[in-house]
């Protein structure tokens, strides 16, 4: 596995940060996970789209072109040379005075991280997770919003933190309104009555990619998906559930709280959701999607 880190156009197996950097000080930084395919960045375009809306929700001005930002990443993906790479693109606020305001601040910094992408077991695909319904809340949308993708995760590590000693995979957090919202790292989705159903953005999430990616392909196969508002105990009566995200992909959630979702395999619905989001992946392996 190599390891390389692009700081700012310099690339190495390590970097190293200012502790003035506002990224480091207060979390005051936005981000995004590539992974690639066939050695191609998948859904790049989307990615970047992303990590600027999320560098608007924070003020914090981009100074660079996507074409330049792809350029870096491109470089240090061929510098790592990994078969396939998951790659993470970090802008932090950059360094100023050691005080909130982040006026002081101005040079971004721009940080290509690239490793070897580690997949998930295939246990977790075959048999599916088990993931834990937890005390801590998404963030409020009139916080530090869940659809804005920043360097402060602290809610989530909290709510991960808790899953783990539930004895579970991952945390499913709800709203302040008492609504499912996502996981730590993931979006949510689960099937009643052979519908599926996910929280809508409303609900403050984040609007994840791989998300979008499976609600245009479910459209384009006849599958309808309605996004909204749940309470848990819909949960009672799922017949399904599942994660979304870059790395995990489409993966089974079997068992909530510990206890089987209907009869704690993997459904035909999600199947089929986690085929269609493969062949996706592989369109864009041949960089034809
Ligand atoms: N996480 N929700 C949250 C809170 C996330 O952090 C992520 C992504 C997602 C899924 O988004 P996408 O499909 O665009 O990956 C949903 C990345 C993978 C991470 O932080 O590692």
């Amino acid at each position: 596995m190599t390891t390389r880190i692009n700081f700012n156009g310099e690339i190495g197996p390590d970097a190293f940060i200012s502790v003035l950097d506002h990224g480091f000080l207060f979390g005051d930084s936005v981000y995004e996970v590539v992974v690639t395919q066939n050695g191609l960045p998948c859904f790049m375009k989307e990615h970047l789209r992303r990590l600027r809306n999320s560098a608007d929700g924070l003020t914090l001005t981009i100074p660079w072109s996507d074409e330049k930002i792809m350029e870096q990443v491109a470089r240090t993906v061929i510098d790592a040379g990994n078969s396939e790479s998951y790659i993470r693109i970090i802008v932090t606020r950059g360094m100023g005075d050691l005080d909130i305001d982040p006026t002081s601040c101005s040079n971004p910094e721009l940080i290509v991280l690239v490793t070897e992408l580690k997949n998930y077991p295939a246990s977790s695909y075959e048999k599916g997770i088990n993931v834990a319904l937890v005390s801590i809340k998404r963030n409020a949308k009139d916080t530090v919003n869940p659809g804005i993708k920043t360097g402060n995760y602290l809610n989530n590590v909290l709510a991960k933190v808790e899953s783990n000693h539930m004895g579970a995979q991952d945390a499913l957090m709800l709203n302040h309104q008492g609504h499912l919202t996502e996981c730590t790292t993931s979006n949510f989705f689960f099937v009643c009555d052979g519908r599926v159903q996910t929280p809508s953005l409303s609900c403050g999430i984040l609007a994840g990619i791989t998300r979008d990616v499976l609600l245009q392909l479910a459209q384009e196969n006849g599958i309808l998906i309605e996004q909204g508002e749940w309470p848990p105990e819909s949960l009672a009566k799922a017949e399904e559930a599942f994660i979304t995200g870059t790395v995990k992909k489409v993966m089974p959630v079997t068992h909530l709280d510990g206890k089987p979702v209907a009869d704690g395999q993997p459904g035909p619905v999600t199947r089929r959701l986690m085929r269609l989001y493969d062949s996706a992946l592989e369109m864009e392996g041949k960089g034809s999607a």
